[in-house]
């Protein structure tokens, strides 16, 4: 599909999921649980800050954001993440994003040398992902290299076991936490021993954590305090926030990207060739969501209640596991791909595939790809849609068993 570099990206998963689902007729009208989409209600008080400021459309915006969003965003990070006031600068430790895509695509590239270790550099992408970080390894020059993420690791990567001849040239590690699509939540003692490793190997990790809002017991460790508290710094750390799922405001595309002060201080030159400034209107509206957390609050409550409906409707199911965070279920139904179509066929239930977000460990083998056992479901639609949807959903996964 893509020249060059990225000539080895597969279709888009949505297109993937398209290919499979749209020849085939919905057994009743049809419901999208395969996209997530936060589909919230906008907050008035960002309604509010993009009229007034709606003027200021009109000027070239600076790429570190202005002195509001500074305050708003870095206060965010201080106090979500219980930093203390000397460890965290926002004039050196964080810029404004158009949602956290942009920017985890844009990190790749500025770590990655031409060579490292006199080889070919190496990005790190748990298995399955998110898609963006293999276009974005691709695109720096680096080979990505997927790292299954299956039970057996609770769902997490373990770059540690990795070859110390692919160690030896990684530059970066994707990690997200809590996982899309698995929910898993690292927890201290995975970020040590990925710092351990980052130390010993000299790479950056890259910290996706744009559902660390959305969590259904304690509230996730995040890289910025761990980090911290093993170095009394954020070195070989970029974290990424985003108020898609915090605020449900995909819309707005607004994210942070936070941490060390050196690699802030070459994303920053890096963006002024090649980044996106946000827009003053999206920094004001942006600003106000940072600066409150009552809405997250609701937010949080909102995904808790869903979830907890999933548990009730479906939870006695084989393959179905609670997430830490994040608002997707994982399910191990054997085959995602066939279990897909059933549920399209029968009850025009649209779920994602796990395989299209994963990648064959061994090529020409599908059920080595650590994805192909599951189905994303997303929990995005109000509960009485969410209740009616997954009550047929389990009928329809308990046909045809014992
Ligand atoms: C894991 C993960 N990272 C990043 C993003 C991008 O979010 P945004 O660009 O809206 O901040 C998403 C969106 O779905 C995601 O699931």
């Amino acid at each position: 599909m893509f020249p060059g570099r990225l000539a080895e990206l597969p279709p888009a998963m949505f297109a993937m999921l398209a290919n499979l689902l749209d020849p085939v007729k919905p057994g009743a009208t049809p419901i999208a649980l395969s996209v997530g989409d936060p589909r919230g209600a906008v907050p008035d008080f960002v309604r509010e800050a993009i009229a007034k400021t709606a003027h200021q459309f009109g000027e070239y915006p600076a790429i570190n954001g202005t002195q509001e969003w500074r305050n708003a965003a870095g206060g965010w990070i201080k106090r979500r993440f219980k930093l203390p006031d000397t460890a965290f600068d926002a004039e050196r430790n964080i810029l404004p994003l158009n949602g956290t895509r942009e920017g985890l695509f844009l990190a790749a590239f500025i770590v990655t040398p031409q060579t490292k270790a006199g080889q070919r550099p190496a990005i790190l992408i748990p298995n399955p992902f998110y898609q963006c970080y293999a276009a974005a390894a691709l695109a720096a020059g680096a080979e990505p290299i997927f790292v299954p993420a299956r039970a057996e690791t609770g769902f997490l990567p373990d770059f540690a076991a990795l070859p110390k001849s692919v160690l030896e040239r990684t530059v970066a590690a994707y990690v997200c936490s809590p996982g899309n699509p698995e929910g898993a939540c690292a927890g201290e003692n995975y970020w040590r021993s990925l710092f351990e490793l980052a130390d010993a190997h000299d790479f950056t990790v890259f910290a996706d954590e744009c559902y660390a809002d959305i969590y259904f017991g304690e509230e996730p460790v995040s890289a910025l305090p761990a980090r911290f508290a093993i170095s009394g710094n954020f070195e070989r750390l970029l974290t990424f926030h985003s108020l898609s799922k915090r605020s449900c405001l995909p819309g707005l595309r607004s994210g942070i990207v936070a941490g060390d002060a050196k690699l802030i201080e070459r994303f920053r030159a890096f963006r002024n060739y090649a980044g996106p400034q946000v827009p003053m209107p999206i920094m004001a509206a942006s600003a106000a969501a940072w600066r409150d957390d009552s809405h997250v609050a609701v937010n949080r409550a909102m995904y808790a209640e869903r979830m907890a409906m999933a548990e009730r409707l479906l939870g006695n199911r084989a393959g179905f596991r609670k997430p830490d965070g994040g608002f997707f279920l994982w399910m191990d139904v054997g085959d995602g791909e066939e279990t897909a179509l059933k549920l399209w066929r029968q009850g025009g239930i649209r779920v994602l595939p796990g395989a299209y977000m994963g990648r064959e460990t061994e090529a020409g083998k599908p059920q080595s790809n650590p994805g192909f056992r599951y189905i994303r479901v997303a929990l995005v639609h109000e509960l009485s849609t969410i209740e009616a949807t997954l009550g047929r959903m389990g009928e329809i996964l308990s046909e045809g068993r014992a």
